[in-house]
């Protein structure tokens, strides 16, 4: 939980002078406030709430290196606040301050939702405090002393984009001297009744450059009446980019973005929808000049900028910069297959795409919402490649501020209303509200956030049972309304979007692991009674699941791939019946061509359910798939990033002609756990990873595999090479935890106890 941040008495809610409408943009306001200082200031503190975006300059510069701050909350509820240190931007005598004051989620297009979801103009409240070397403080406010125009900031959204014109600029603004005498006195706004708190997850931050892997189309190609150059960064990424270009006064430049292109090498923005996701900027002309847009991000690989070729205009040098939250490095997988290590990549940057102060299911289109079940199948995976506990804790508190009286989640968070704005997000996707605090506990040892999010667990749960739940079914057919997504996007629905796996099926298997989550934390968290309560409705709930949908022979109702997947991975099936399970899994996927038709729901557990009920074989076949459906499929045909669909784009069709076609969705990538806990063989034992299990399982044409991981203890890491009749390892223990090697059927070593350190290790193949 966010810690409470005070502002003075003194301190005023000051606000933008335009507001808009539901669909139109206004130019940005821009403040300022002249102030002297006293000779010997020690340390100088500026604290800033923004509803709406903003970055503050101090004597000209811009202070501290935030982009889209104050990130997106529920706004009607908590914002969080920041603290600059701006000590050694002071000067002695005249300083001024300077605001720029964008719309963001506050008041700008989210979705294709209308402007102003929140309120119909951005305003802030600033405060920087001043203590000098005896200790005296004195305080700078926002109030209605403030000075604030209009001027080259024309539009700023985040999903239309941006519109500078640098011929409105005025040089100096944000320093001492500058003559405001034609701007107006800031209006006071209405002090907005919610919690003020600092963060409890990291800022976002510019994190990458790429230069375009084309420079030579940096030299404009003549189109029609105007010139354009189409420029390939590489990599497909959100963020924007940053130009510097010489020219004529006046001159403009269209910026538009895309993460493919066409097959006649045009940029294919289709999937875009109602996102803009272009910027515009007019040239102040003379010297070269440099822009950025400050309040937007694009989804995007590929930006062709175009202007009237009848303008002079000369690029000198255009780069992409990947904004992302600042989420520490963890983890890396590598392996003998070079398209198993770009997936990889694509798996990292299916996260850094996307965790953009809140988990989106996409960054491109006019959606880039919290969608919770995405957010729940990816965030293990996530963990093994960034920090991700601050990042969740402040989601999980979006959450509970999403949480509806009754206990319901809504399917995106924080809840925009987009999209219908079911009441509960369904089977699969409200049960992130389990899932998430679950996956930080165990990968990071952290109860707090347990403590942080019982109630909201419990209250969905009585939800449940309240409303979605007849006979211990949940989504019982009878109970009627809407069932949920389903497994979403899976191959096997005859075409339809949700998959052939029945919803109360997913449901119930899903309510069962509920009941499995609440205990297991209730017993965590010292509530004896809880913890037996939830136990024994698991077992209920089981039992109810097994003769609803299972014969006595193991078959499962509904038959998918998936059925089987989830039953084994939540361990509903009875320990006779697994077996069985696995082997008509095992039969499934072979008798589809060594495929998977399973969608967001079944393609996280399919590998493990496979790997547990001894057919690692098949397993790997998956993993090793090329064909439509498979991971490498995308990974084949150039990806950089997991695409939405499995056949966004397919050799035969082209592009998926629907609207929903997103080339960085990172769903899918939720098979990275696998491949760190299986191929590689570094898994959890134990939460905060205090025991480890190297278990490597060389399988498919792999001769190699390693992966490291910054565990809370320190770094575990472990590497194996085939070597003919043996197998090497090398494994690396952190301090102070426990490790065991399970070695794959048919290899024997020599005992070792794994104290912490580094250890090698060569298996041999047992003589048979
Ligand atoms: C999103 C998904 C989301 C889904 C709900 C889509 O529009 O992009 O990733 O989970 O809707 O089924």
């Amino acid at each position: 939980m966010g810690e409470a941040v005070a502002f003075g008495s003194e301190a005023r809610w000051i606000g933008a002078v335009l507001s808009g409408g539901a669909k139109t943009g206004v130019p940005a306001s821009w403040f300022r406030k002249s102030f002297a200082v006293p000779a010997d200031v020690r340390r100088a503190t500026l604290r800033v709430a923004a509803l709406g975006l903003y970055e503050c300059e101090v004597n000209g510069t811009v202070v501290g290196d935030l982009v889209l701050a104050p990130g997106w909350t529920d706004y009607a509820k908590r914002v969080y606040v920041q603290d600059h240190d701006v000590t050694a931007h002071l000067q002695a005598g005249e300083n001024v301050i300077g605001l720029v004051l964008g719309d963001g989620w506050y008041c700008g297009h989210i979705a294709n939702n209308d402007r102003q979801l929140y309120g119909q103009r951005p305003q802030f409240l600033l405060e920087l405090t001043l203590e000098t070397a005896a200790g005296r403080m004195s305080r700078v406010v926002s109030d209605s002393s403030w000075r604030v125009a209009v001027g080259p900031l024309l539009e700023n959204d985040l999903i239309m984009g941006e519109d500078y014109d640098a011929r409105l600029e005025w040089p100096g603004w944000s320093r001492a001297g500058f003559d405001d005498a034609a701007w107006q006195a800031a209006p006071l706004a209405a002090a907005p009744e919610i919690a003020l708190e600092v963060s409890p997850g990291p800022p976002v931050r510019r994190q990458e450059i790429f230069e375009p892997v084309n420079p030579a189309a940096l030299q404009p190609r003549q189109v029609g009446r105007g010139c354009a150059c189409l420029l390939d960064f590489g990599q497909n990424m959100s963020g924007r980019i940053r130009l510097t270009v010489r020219g004529a006064r006046g001159a403009s430049l269209k910026i538009r973005h895309g993460e493919m292109l066409t097959a006649n090498g045009e940029l294919y923005t289709q999937n875009l929808r109602s996102a803009r996701a272009t910027d515009y900027y007019t040239l102040r002309g003379g010297e070269p000049e440099t822009w950025e847009p400050r309040f937007t991000f694009h989804g995007f690989r590929y930006a062709e900028i175009s202007w009237d070729s009848r303008a002079e205009v000369v690029l000198e040098k255009v780069v992409a910069l990947a904004l992302y939250s600042d989420m520490p490095p963890t983890g890396h997988f590598a392996c003998s297959h070079p398209l198993l290590n770009q997936l990889a990549s694509n798996i990292h940057w299916g996260l850094k795409g996307n965790f953009l102060d809140i988990p989106t299911d996409c960054p491109q289109r006019d959606e880039r919402l919290g969608w919770t079940g995405d957010a729940q199948v990816f965030i293990r995976t996530a963990t093994l490649h960034r920090d991700a506990r601050g990042f969740f804790h402040k989601w999980l508190q979006d959450m509970r501020d999403a949480q509806r009286a009754n206990g319901a989640i809504p399917m995106i968070i924080p809840n925009s209303r987009s999209f219908g704005d079911r009441e509960d997000g369904g089977p699969a996707w409200s049960d992130a509200v389990y899932i998430c605090p679950w996956v930080i506990y165990e990968q990071y040892g952290d109860t707090d956030i347990l403590a942080a999010h019982y109630d909201c667990m419990r209250r969905h749960f009585d939800y449940l049972t309240q409303h979605r739940v007849r006979d211990l079914i949940r989504e019982h057919p009878d109970i009627g309304g809407w069932q949920g997504f389903g497994d979403w996007l899976a191959q096997d629905g005859s075409g339809k979007t949700t998959g052939g796996t029945p919803h109360d099926l997913i449901g119930t298997a899903y309510y069962a692991e509920a009941a499995r989550i609440l205990g297991e934390s209730a017993a965590l968290l010292g509530k004896t009674d809880d913890a037996a309560h939830y136990r024994a409705t698991r077992a209920r709930i089981v039992g109810a699941f097994q003769r609803r949908f299972l014969t006595t022979d193991g078959l499962l109702f509904g038959g998918t791939q998936t059925a089987y997947a989830m039953a084994l991975q939540f361990d509903l099936l009875p320990a006779a019946l697994r077996g069985a399970a696995g082997a008509e899994l095992a039969r499934l996927i072979r008798a589809n061509g060594l495929r998977m038709s399973t969608g967001f729901v079944g393609t996280p557990q399919i590998l493990h359910a496979l790997e547990a009920t001894g057919h690692l074989d098949v397993a790997y076949a998956l993993l090793e798939q090329t064909e439509c459906p498979s991971w490498l499929f995308s990974v084949k045909h150039g990806a950089t990033t997991i695409w939405e669909r499995w056949d966004s784009w397919t050799p035969e069709k082209g592009f998926d002609p629907r609207g929903m076609n997103s080339f960085n969705h990172y769903a899918y990538g939720a098979v990275g756990e696998w491949m760190f806990s299986t191929v590689a063989g570094l898994a959890l034992a134990a939460p905060g990873y205090a025991r480890i299990l190297f278990k490597p399982r060389p399988g498919g044409s792999l001769t190699s595999a390693s992966a490291r991981l910054q565990t809370p203890r320190g770094e575990a890491a472990i590497a194996w090479t085939l070597e003919g009749e043996s197998l090497r390892l090398e494994l690396t223990v952190p301090p102070d935890t426990g490790a065991e090697l399970s070695l794959p059927d048919g290899w024997t070593a020599p005992a070792i106890r794994l104290v912490p350190g580094t250890h090698e290790i060569v298996a041999a193949k047992r003589p048979q």
